[in-house]
């Protein structure tokens, strides 16, 4: 049973209110709600009845990646703030600047990135091209890239910045970036080991 974890990191930000920020870890506590659920229906899906046009088991398999979408790109979402922005440093400024050019060309795409996308932009680290990406998502579940390790999150739904910003994502895009705790991120590469890289 998978139970929602609690995040002082998302308490206090500055321009990003503390309201939207109440009503969205609410949204992140229905995600894990719904995981258990679908896992729960799971054990007693009629395994016979699959089927690729509707199943009650293709349903739940492809909302359960909503779901689990959902809980995993909202913890790692709150865990990376509570900063104070700046910049990064050591391996993943090197890196940055090795694959953008320079840490403001990187923060260009980004921001882009994040104006481009219906849901989610993810600075992340492909294992397999050894190259740090910013991917767009449309929802929870699109489009993950297997073999890529997350190192930020930005949700741009309008959930994350209706309230404090209306229509202007771009400032949101801001304010994520000056509560960003890069410190965390670079807890991340050394994790996983791509600061040995
Ligand atoms: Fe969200």
């Amino acid at each position: 049973m998978l139970e929602p974890k609690k995040f002082d990191s998302i308490k206090e930000l500055s321009g990003i209110s503390e309201r939207t920020m109440t009503e969205h870890y609410k949204l992140y506590e229905g995600y894990v709600k719904k995981v258990n659920e679908i896992e729960e229906k799971l054990k007693s899906v009629d395994l016979s009845q699959a089927n690729q046009s509707y199943s009650d088991f293709r349903e739940l398999k492809l909302e359960y990646s909503f779901a689990v979408g959902g809980v995993k790109n909202h913890e790692h979402y709150f865990e990376i703030l509570g900063g104070n922005g700046g910049m990064p440093s050591g391996k993943l400024l090197e890196l940055i600047e090795r694959d953008f050019g320079s840490y403001q060309q990187w923060l260009d795409d980004f921001t882009a990135t994040g104006i481009s996308a219906r849901g989610w932009a993810w600075l992340a680290y492909d294992w397999q091209t050894n190259k740090l990406f910013n991917y767009l998502g449309d929802s929870q579940n699109s489009y993950p890239v297997w073999h890529c390790t997350p190192l930020i999150s930005l949700d741009t739904y309008e959930h994350a910045y209706y309230l404090d910003f209306a229509t202007n994502r771009k400032e949101y895009i801001g304010a994520f970036m000056n509560n960003l705790n890069w410190q965390a991120v670079e807890e991340i590469v050394v994790k996983t080991g791509i600061d040995k890289l």
